[in-house]
């Protein structure tokens, strides 16, 4: 194998630099020549946007600064390739474009729409018998990829909502002398609710942990969700809250689409989601006179590099180094996924046919859901704990964390 080429697709993760990391070094230890990366991911590929990451990473400080880097540092894009019919003209563009790099082998790091890319040039080298392979690497902070165990990005995104809310609940209880504070916390995830579960991790001996968590898998009611408000703050000195973005009523509307239904879709199809915590915090004012905050962590939960989970950073690498691996053995059209171990946490990598993995979401197990209570069960607990574990610290220079910068 010649040259190679790696690109980051949809919303970054604090740790998707790091799979570059680990496809650029085990492409070297292969004896790999060139290491591409694709600027903003298959659209500015279809620009012959690319970038030696030699000019980068030949450079051990680099390294450890990639590592540390928040965003995708090879730009991302959320771009849907056409299907193959009808549209050869797109797809002879891409493999031209390869040839002329001589680019043996393209790698993408992405959740399940970006899955897509990978499966859609694989089954096209497969029909008109191009030697390039593709192989995909795992990354989303929804963690909603089916077969591997977890994705890269996870356990980060919710060693961050863990920490934040532990501050959070600290500084509502400040006050509520009288009557207490209604903090409702909004947390990514989409349609699948594995990273607002994250918020029950927040309990441990030093916090009491959040009044109650829903998620997009257990239908929204909003008069039980007042009730259930109005009966803790009869109770409690503070209340927070957390709420996935993605929860919906039983007749399938977005909360936070209550107030108003006109929302952009990207590439993909999604609709963009945001609000509910802000829409239900005006709602519990109105109907209780009390105090409320709404927080939306937003991409604060997908950025923050300064608290990243070691085990996920190792892990972002460690899938990168198997795609490469893949991928000179011969092997396309699949994804690396994270196997774990019985006993004391630990993982391997193994790898999956993508059709069995693009667009394709992954929900929470029902019966890890305590839905009476509006909480997560040990199960879960025991299934997420682990993954946030470790910590890398950034390299700071006059008070401040430095980042790796594409020129
Ligand atoms: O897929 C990752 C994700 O962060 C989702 O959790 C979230 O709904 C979405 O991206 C937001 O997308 P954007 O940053 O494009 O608005």
């Amino acid at each position: 194998m010649k040259n190679i080429i790696v690109g980051q697709s949809g919303g970054p993760t604090a740790v998707i630099n790091s799979s570059v990391v680990g496809v650029y070094e085990e492409a070297k230890k292969l004896g790999i020549e060139k290491v591409y990366g694709m600027v903003h991911g298959i659209e500015g590929f279809l620009n012959d946007n690319i970038i030696d990451l030699d000019s980068y990473l030949n450079d051990k400080d680099n390294i450890e600064l990639l590592k540390r880097t928040p965003s995708a540092f090879l730009g991302s894009c959320r771009y849907k390739l056409p299907k193959i019919e009808g549209n050869e003209e797109v797809y002879e563009k891409i493999f031209k474009i390869l040839d002329k790099h001589k680019i043996d082998a393209l790698f993408y790091i992405g959740g399940n729409d970006s899955m897509d890319t990978i499966k859609m040039l694989s089954d096209y080298a497969k029909e008109h018998n191009k030697s390039q392979k593709f192989m995909g690497i795992p990354k989303t902070i929804d963690n909603d990829l089916p077969i591997t165990d977890h994705c890269p990005g996870y356990g980060s995104a919710a060693k961050y909502i863990a920490t934040s809310l532990k501050e959070i609940i600290r500084d509502n209880a400040s006050f509520g002398v009288v009557k207490p504070t209604i903090c409702i916390v909004e947390i990514m995830g989409r349609h699948a609710g594995w990273l607002t579960a994250a918020a029950s991790l927040a309990k441990d001996d030093t916090c009491e942990g959040v009044d109650a968590i829903y998620l997009p898998e257990v239908d929204f009611d909003l008069d039980k969700f007042v009730s259930k408000v109005k009966d803790l703050a009869s109770k409690k000195s503070s209340v927070v809250i957390a709420v996935s973005e993605g929860i919906k009523t039983s007749d399938g509307k977005f909360v936070c689409e209550l107030n108003s239904s006109d929302r952009k879709l990207d590439a993909f199809g999604h609709k963009q989601l945001s609000g509910c915590a802000s829409t239900l915090a005006n709602i519990i004012a109105n109907k209780t006179g009390l105090k409320t905050r709404a927080i939306e962590f937003s991409t604060l939960q997908r950025a923050a590099t300064h608290l990243a989970s070691l085990t996920d950073i190792k892990e972002a690498i460690m899938v990168g180094k198997r795609a490469v691996k893949e991928a000179v053995k011969g092997n396309t059209g699949m994804m690396v996924t994270i196997k774990r171990k019985n006993g004391k946490y630990s993982s391997t990598t193994d790898i999956y046919d993508i059709h069995n993995i693009a667009n394709i979401e992954k929900k929470i197990p029902i019966e890890w859901i305590d839905i009476k209570n509006n909480q997560l069960k040990k199960e879960y607990i025991e299934y997420a704990k682990p993954l946030i574990n470790g910590e890398l610290l950034p390299i700071f220079k006059d008070g401040l964390p430095v980042h790796l910068i594409r020129k």
